[in-house]
């Protein structure tokens, strides 16, 4: 039946009412195929989890895959030693403890799931773990789920031997509700406009993270702000790399590398972020 229909499809390519023949095939096709399974996902969700925004959600596994090997390349390294940092996290039962306990008392947890997934914030970890930052600054806090995940970073990278501190920034006075406890220790909020944040910070940065305002003006100035705070090993990750390319323009200007690694949610309708990847 399949062959015969395409045999059909074949004779009729050339005729001009082929495009309003095709018509009902391509709607059944792409809603079966792309549109039917983000529409399931997405009613799923509107009932399961509780957010109205900075979504969680499980990568796929070939996007997982596909992001220790990109790390492992980057940074030189071997895949199973990224692996490794990967599966530390994600199997962090203290973190888990951590985020789960808080939620209960967060003020916000009718707005906020209470299992603690970090999408791509694995990657941050991996590259905080692989190059054992000193100052690992990132702009944008929100409840502190990217704070807690580096800081975590931190911790385990003390214990080996090199100690390093958390500056996060964020506008909002509330921001960083995860950001308690053990973690803490490692690091702190400043709160405030995040470019005047950054101005007086008065550190080199090894790692530098953009998460903040999103749009693409703010994004260019905190790379500006920053360009004379890095470290020349520094490496920068943006979390707007999906949306603007002043990662990538800030790299090309300052003769630094870039790369941009996508995200690929499972199960869910979001489309995923990417992370821009800057390094010297
Ligand atoms: C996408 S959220 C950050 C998410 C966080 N990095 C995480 O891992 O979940 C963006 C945050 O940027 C903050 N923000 C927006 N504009 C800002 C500004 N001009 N200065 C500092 N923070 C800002 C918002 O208050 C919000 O908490």
């Amino acid at each position: 039946m399949k062959s015969l229909l395409r045999a059909a499809k074949r004779q009729l390519l050339a005729y001009p009412f082929f495009p309003a023949l095709n018509l009902p095939f391509r709607a059944f096709d792409t809603w079966r195929r792309y549109i039917g399974p983000t529409t399931g996902n997405w009613l799923r969700w509107l009932f399961a989890s509780r957010a109205d925004s900075n979504f969680t959600y499980h990568l796929t596994d070939r996007c997982r895959v596909n992001l220790i090997a990109s790390v492992a390349s980057l940074l030189a390294k071997d895949f199973t030693e990224i692996e490794r940092y990967f599966n530390e996290i994600e199997s962090d039962n203290a973190f888990d403890a951590h985020m789960r306990a808080l939620w209960r008392s967060h003020p916000e947890r009718y707005r906020t799931d209470e299992t603690p997934l970090i999408g791509r914030r694995v990657v941050w970890y991996a590259v905080a773990r692989t190059t054992k930052p000193k100052v690992i600054v990132e702009t944008g806090v929100d409840q502190g789920i990217g704070a807690v995940v580096l800081c975590a970073a931190l911790a385990r990278n003390t214990d080996d031997g090199h100690p390093g501190r958390y500056f996060g920034t964020d506008i909002n006075p509330n921001a960083g509700f995860y950001l308690k406890g053990d973690y803490a220790k490692f690091g702190s909020v400043l709160y405030g406009d995040s470019i005047s944040s950054l101005t007086t910070l008065n550190e080199t940065i090894d790692l530098f993270v953009n998460d903040s305002d999103h749009s693409a003006d703010y994004e260019e100035a905190e790379y500006r702000t920053v360009a004379n705070k890095l470290a020349p090993a520094a490496i920068v990750l943006g979390d707007n790399s999906h949306v603007t390319s002043k990662l990538a323009e800030f790299s090309v200007r300052e003769g630094r590398k870039f790369v941009f690694l996508a995200e690929e949610p499972r199960d869910h309708w979001y489309r995923g972020a990417g992370i821009g990847l800057s390094l010297p």
